[in-house]
């Protein structure tokens, strides 16, 4: 009897963890098919790129170390300028005592979402090259290159990567102790996905993906036409 007992104990608890695992699964496939609604390009591009977006919904479940080594990792590889690297990363995880010298330097609209975030990045970028010091015309550019690739990486971990210019660049400067030499460029928010009731009721109707201007008006073949300016 007694072991009978302990026979369908044991069965309630593996059909309870099979039920949690799916359930799990199902609402991880449900965010995610969420993410990937469909973006058109004209021409056909790499999937990832048309997946990426600036989603404002996160958790504020926290990273592994080794997810979010990874995402300094593919900046790393970015190209730049007479491999000069100039990407420089001041991070701060959520909950950690960093966190709130960098999460207070954001103005109040991106407090209310990126507060989420598992971790919270400042982009800045050396000014000069490293092997003659002479002032690099590119280092925003090669920076620039870097933050596309940590949004695509964290994109295909299923990741938010959200950038940010609403922030404070002067007091970032001052807290985290930038020197001159030094470009502030921009923030970013890394999260873990979460459905839009997260957000505050006007951040949810921000939760589209957004189109582009179509591409005859990027292009011009051989010189600049009035187009490009438009
Ligand atoms: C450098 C940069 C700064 C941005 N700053 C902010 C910001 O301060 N707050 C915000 O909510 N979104 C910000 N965004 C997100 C943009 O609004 C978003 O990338 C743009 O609307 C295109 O949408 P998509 O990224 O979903 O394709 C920023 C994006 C970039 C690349």
């Amino acid at each position: 009897m007694q072991q009978r007992r302990q026979i369908i104990n044991n069965r309630n608890i593996l059909i309870f963890t099979i039920i949690m695992i799916v359930g799990w699964g199902l609402m991880r496939a449900s965010i995610n098919k969420e993410q990937v609604a469909k973006r058109k390009s004209g021409y056909p591009v790499m999937e990832l790129i048309l997946q990426r977006w600036s989603s404002r919904a996160m958790s504020g479940e926290l990273l592994t170390n080794s997810e979010l080594m990874t995402i300094f990792e593919a900046a790393r590889w970015a190209p730049s300028s007479y491999n000069n690297q100039p990407w420089r990363f001041i991070y701060a995880i959520k909950n950690s005592p960093e966190w709130n010298s960098i999460f207070n330097l954001l103005v109040p609209f991106n407090k209310l979402w990126a507060k989420n975030a598992a971790a919270l990045v400042v982009i800045i970028s050396a000014n000069k090259f490293t092997h003659n010091n002479e002032p690099s015309p590119t280092h925003s550019f090669d920076t620039g290159a870097a933050w596309a690739n940590m949004a695509l990486q964290g994109t295909s971990m299923g990741l938010v990567m959200h950038a940010i210019e609403g922030f404070d660049y002067q007091k970032a400067r001052e807290e985290l102790k930038i020197p001159d030499g030094f470009t502030i460029e921009a923030m970013l928010a890394i999260g873990k996905p979460a459905r839009k009731e997260v957000l505050p009721l006007e951040l949810q109707e921000k939760e589209v993906r957004s189109g582009r201007r179509p591409i005859t008006e990027l292009i011009a073949e051989g010189s600049f036409e009035d187009k490009l300016a438009q």
